[in-house]
């Protein structure tokens, strides 16, 4: 007993004393916490995004973020929108007067509501308004906590005509206004068509921001832009003969040009490598002629690009280039010639046969069918790098031309590229019913004295592609000759890689940096002939390009000639390059595109500051 007495004394002494601790410890640990609270009131700390950007002299500044500069910074996003005397998010920036406010507002994109007087194009309507809401819920982060307090949007359009044409006469200005009351914001756009507005609609989709730091789009509180573009013709022309493309990448394509306002798709559609084009009437062409079944354009894809296009302010341009580069397709039709003969230097390019009466009916089919697809506005017929040498290797072509009174020297076969020429453009003629403007390379023949000889200046219209500086560009506008201006040395985006098939570097290397293309003048290209400029167009020779790395080599340089050609600045690019930034970013947000990374988060950070 004794000894169970000690022991249960024992164990309630050991209780008493941990228990005692136990208290102690509590009372330490509450005392502390006070102690903590205590302390957390009397310093006020911020909690929040340690970097934010402070407008300063028209300038984002990258700072650390405390409390008493906390009221004035901001999302990069926000300040680029504010910051500068220029809206920092439009690109390519307005030809004409811009005043807007320095606030934004949030608004709920589920809260948009838009009015149009009646069109004509009520489905290009629904696409515009589609893609508009579509790209302004892009903007949002999948991870965003967005939420739908912001402001409501009322938009208003005005077009003066529901003309759904789009050819060189149509009027691509616009006027859009955004005014502000305590519960909405109120955009007013009116243009004289559908394609003004829906340029409109685009500049507008690059006034909402998505302002990280609140989780919400945003959107100035006032503006009142004015804006046209200086050129016409403003595009980028695709190769899809050397490489086949999938329908679905030209679109993304379009959509990164209607982004930037670009409005011209220029289809190299067939060359001597490949011949993807259905041609209902003539099947073999495709059978013999495309890379694969699968790599065909069909009728029906025509169609649905065209209209994908012009939706978005596209016009889709038609080649088929001719009387060389042809090759694939015709292999058993015995009208051409040199193609894959390797004692040619031109085997890499076929030619037409042009003595032949069959090649001009199968060009009739042709023609036929491309007129019926793409309802094309001008049509463009290649004609670039005819080798004499291919034609003069033939002697029933040689004893042809005898029989014509034609001499077999230069001229002579310059003439038989005229016959060619006439007798295509008669077979395209007939089919279209019309007399559509025609554009042609420059080559040989767009040189004097078979230039004005053969080349009727008020149909022709000649796509440049030599040096911006060669003097024959002189000759063609004293000429009087309309100009589409794809000048090699600045505008070929396929240059500065590995030759296809040779060591070393492509022949029209270096790279093409987007600062040249900026800097590329139509001014100091035309000098006083500059109302003869129609535009420009970008080239992607598709040699060694395919549908992984295209995007990197369209984009953002086909931005650099947006903005020349839309706004065609007289300042350098150097106050361009943060924006430009900022565009490749929305390209690749919200037009499902990769684009070559440029440095955004290098610049900020190293310089400190960019001009935004
Ligand atoms: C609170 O701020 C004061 C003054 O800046 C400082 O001396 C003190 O150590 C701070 N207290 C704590 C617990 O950080
Ligand atoms: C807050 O940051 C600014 C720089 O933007 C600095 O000048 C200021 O001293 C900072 N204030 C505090 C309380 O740290
Ligand atoms: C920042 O804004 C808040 C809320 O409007 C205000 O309470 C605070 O005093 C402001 N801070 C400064 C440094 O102006
Ligand atoms: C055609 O080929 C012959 C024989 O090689 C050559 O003498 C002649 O100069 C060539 N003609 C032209 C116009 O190149």
């Amino acid at each position: 007993m004794v000894t169970s007495k000690k022991l249960l004394f024992f164990g309630f002494a050991v209780v008493v004393v941990f228990a005692a601790i136990a208290t102690l410890i509590t009372v330490l640990v509450l005392t502390n916490n006070k102690e903590e609270e205590k302390n957390g009131e009397d310093n006020e700390s911020y909690e929040g995004p340690t970097f934010g950007y402070l407008c300063k002299d028209s300038i984002c500044v990258r700072t650390e973020i405390n409390l008493s500069n906390i009221n004035d910074s901001s999302s990069l996003n926000v300040c680029r929108l504010t910051c500068n005397t220029d809206i920092g998010t439009l690109w390519p920036k307005p030809s004409g007067s811009v005043a807007f406010s320095k606030r934004v507002a949030p608004i709920n994109p589920n809260q948009i509501t838009i009015s149009t007087n009646n069109f004509k194009g009520q489905t290009y309507w629904q696409v515009a308004w589609q893609r508009f809401r579509e790209m302004l819920f892009r903007k949002i982060p999948t991870d965003s906590k967005s939420n739908s307090r912001g402001k409501s949007i009322l938009i208003e359009i005005i077009a003066e005509n529901d003309d759904i044409d789009f050819n060189y006469d149509t009027f691509e200005g616009y006027k859009l206004r955004i005014i502000e009351d305590s519960s909405n914001i109120y955009v007013y756009i009116s243009a004289r068509n559908f394609y003004g507005t829906r340029h409109a609609l685009e500049t507008l989709s690059q006034l909402v921001v998505y302002d990280e730091f609140n989780e919400e789009l945003v959107i100035l509180t006032y503006a009142d832009i004015t804006d046209e573009p200086k050129f016409k013709h403003r595009g980028i022309s695709m190769d899809t003969s050397r490489t086949f493309y999938p329908v679905d990448v030209i679109k993304r394509t379009i959509n990164g040009l209607a982004m930037v306002k670009l409005n011209t798709f220029h289809w190299h559609i067939t060359d001597a490598q490949s011949f993807p084009l259905e041609i209902k009437s003539r099947p073999e062409l495709t059978r013999l002629g495309a890379y694969s079944p699968d790599k065909v354009y069909t009728t029906s894809d025509i169609r649905d690009i065209v209209e994908f296009a012009k939706a978005r302010g596209v016009r889709v341009i038609p080649e088929f280039d001719a009387p060389a580069h042809v090759g694939e397709g015709w292999q058993e039709s015995q009208l051409t010639m040199c193609y894959k003969d390797s004692s040619q230097t031109v085997g890499w390019r076929g030619h037409f046969d042009p003595t032949k009466d069959e090649l001009y009916n199968i060009l009739e089919d042709i023609y036929k069918e491309i007129v019926e697809s793409f309802k094309p506005i001008v049509m463009h017929m290649g004609g670039d790098e005819v080798a004499i040498d291919c034609w003069n290797t033939s002697q029933m072509i040689k004893d042809w031309m005898n029989d014509r009174n034609m001499e077999t020297n230069i001229e002579g076969f310059m003439r038989l590229w005229d016959y060619f020429q006439r007798n295509a453009l008669s077979k395209f003629d007939a089919v279209s019913n019309s007399q559509l403007p025609i554009i042609l390379w420059t080559s040989r023949l767009t040189e004097e004295p078979f230039l004005t000889e053969f080349l009727d200046k008020n149909r022709y219209i000649i796509q440049v592609w030599l040096d911006g500086n060669d003097a024959k560009i002189k000759t063609l506008l004293e000429a009087g000759y309309k100009l589409i201006i794809s000048n090699s040395d600045a505008l070929y985006l396929d240059c500065g890689v590995g030759w296809w098939v040779n060591e070393g570097l492509n022949w029209c290397s270096p790279y093409k940096t987007w600062q040249k293309i900026y800097n590329n003048r139509m001014e100091s290209i035309a000098g006083n002939y500059i109302d003869q400029i129609l535009g420009a167009e970008a080239t992607i020779w598709s040699e060694s390009i395919d549908e992984g790395v295209i995007d990197m080599r369209i984009w953002p340089r086909a931005s650099a000639l947006a903005e020349r050609l839309w706004t065609n600045p007289t300042t350098p690019w150097a106050n361009a390059e943060a924006r430009l930034l900022m565009n490749s970013q929305l390209l690749v947000e919200v037009g499902e595109l990769a684009v070559e990374p440029l440095q955004l988060e290098w610049c900020v950070q190293n310089e400190n500051e960019c001009p935004f």
